[in-house]
């Protein structure tokens, strides 16, 4: 067997199942907010279309995917972050959901000759750490505290380290802090991935959720456009429909930015042998160029932040983050012993923070945090969220 299987933890969701072992629940409904997966309805017209291209199931996709799909992200990427271009030859290739392209991502741009480093946030992605493993790097993690906006503090980086680091991972808006970069902090990063020659991954899965239509979220290739760089030299974006569409299942979103980054990726892609269905990416076209559904589906999240912030207040301020669909309030007692005692009194599931971040310095920037999403139906949210203060008030 491979032994860099061994450094992989268990996932949170299996952590969760063993805190959770033996639990007696009262006879009421369970709500889940433990799990990113949009509840909201998936839009009909992509349905439509998944459907209506069932036929070419008959097919063999290829790996670069459709030319009309590429155009159609590059459209988009192109109006949602001011780019003057982006080639959809050279520099957007579709992928079946970030995560495997985040993993993937880091198998193709590790020298494993060097000592390599993966930097990225703590809490974290669980992702970015298995990836980095299985690509024979180490991980080094920058734990995100509230005093910091829960954003890494890149200060703590030695030079030492900068040398080492060969990948660098983003997550703006973040899992699951919510808290988003600057475009001063992406340009930063940009300029210190040219000094000490890594890459940047910046996952932007979260971007199309956030609160004020009038203030998206920034991306890392629009930082790089801002400083034209219109090569998107060493930058590379990560995006999905699975949140900004409701579309978890359908597998689908793309990466985009430095063609000679993209170019590598493409060619382990092919051997790896990933290539999206061409249903999928048709259907997935129908999606992109949408808007209105999208704009929909932000209204409901703001509609969820503002009732449940509004409940929580009194026992458990949770400020609105900037992007994504979650909570990660502070907890009055230990994280784990707030999500087991919270599902065996109350029958809600809620996600210890310490099962998505690591220790660092003698902290760990997740515990007596929990991550709560609030991805199911207003009506639901709203009832956990009750649930959740007559729970504390037995505290
Ligand atoms: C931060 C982050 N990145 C990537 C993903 C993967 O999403 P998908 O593979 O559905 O695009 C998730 C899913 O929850 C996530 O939270």
């Amino acid at each position: 067997m491979n032994p860099d299987l061994q450094q992989l933890q268990p996932y949170p969701f299996e952590k969760l199942r063993a805190l959770f072992a033996g639990a007696n629940t009262p006879d009421i409904a369970h709500i889940a907010l433990s799990i990113g997966e949009p509840k909201h309805a998936s839009p009909t017209f992509v349905m439509e279309a998944l459907a209506r291209e069932l036929p070419r199931l008959a097919n063999y996709p290829t790996t670069k995917g459709l030319p009309e799909l590429r155009q159609s992200i590059a459209r988009w990427a192109t109006r949602r972050f001011n780019l003057q271009a982006l080639d959809p030859e050279q520099e957007v290739l579709p992928v079946n959901g970030t995560r495997e392209a985040l993993f993937a991502f880091a198998q193709t741009v590790i020298d494993r000759s060097r000592d390599a480093l993966v930097i990225s946030p703590n809490p974290f992605y669980q992702i970015y750490e298995g990836a980095a493993y299985l690509a024979g790097a180490e991980p080094l993690f920058l734990n995100c505290y509230a005093e910091n906006g829960f954003l890494p503090d890149f200060s703590e980086i030695t030079e030492e380290q900068w040398q080492r680091c060969q990948l660098l991972y983003l997550c703006t808006p973040g899992n699951p802090t919510g808290a988003t970069l600057s475009l001063e902090q992406l340009q930063n990063l940009i300029r210190l991935a040219d000094e000490n020659d890594f890459i940047i991954a910046s996952d932007e899965c979260y971007s199309e959720i956030y609160p004020d239509e009038a203030k998206p979220p920034l991306g890392l290739l629009q930082a790089a456009a801002a400083m034209g760089r219109h090569n998107y030299a060493r930058c590379v974006v990560f995006h999905s429909l699975s949140k900004r569409s409701n579309l978890p299942g359908l597998r689908s979103g793309f990466v985009a930015g430095d063609a000679r980054v993209l170019e590598a990726f493409l060619q382990y892609r092919t051997y790896h042998g990933c290539a999206m269905p061409i249903q999928h990416q048709l259907a997935s076209i129908a999606a992109w160029d949408d808007e209105n559904h999208v704009i929909e589906n932000r209204r409901l999240y703001r509609e969820k932040f503002s009732a449940v912030t509004d409940i929580l207040a009194p026992v458990l301020p949770a400020s609105i983050p900037n992007g994504a669909f979650y909570l990660w309030p502070q907890t009055p007692i230990d994280d784990q012993d707030f999500a087991r005692r919270l599902y065996e009194q109350q029958h809600v599931t809620v996600l210890p923070g310490s099962f998505l971040s690591r220790e660092v310095n003698g902290r760990n920037p997740g515990s007596q945090r929990v991550r709560m999403a609030l991805v199911a139906e207003p009506d639901e949210c709203i009832e956990a969220a009750h649930r959740i203060c007559r729970f504390i008030e037995t505290l």
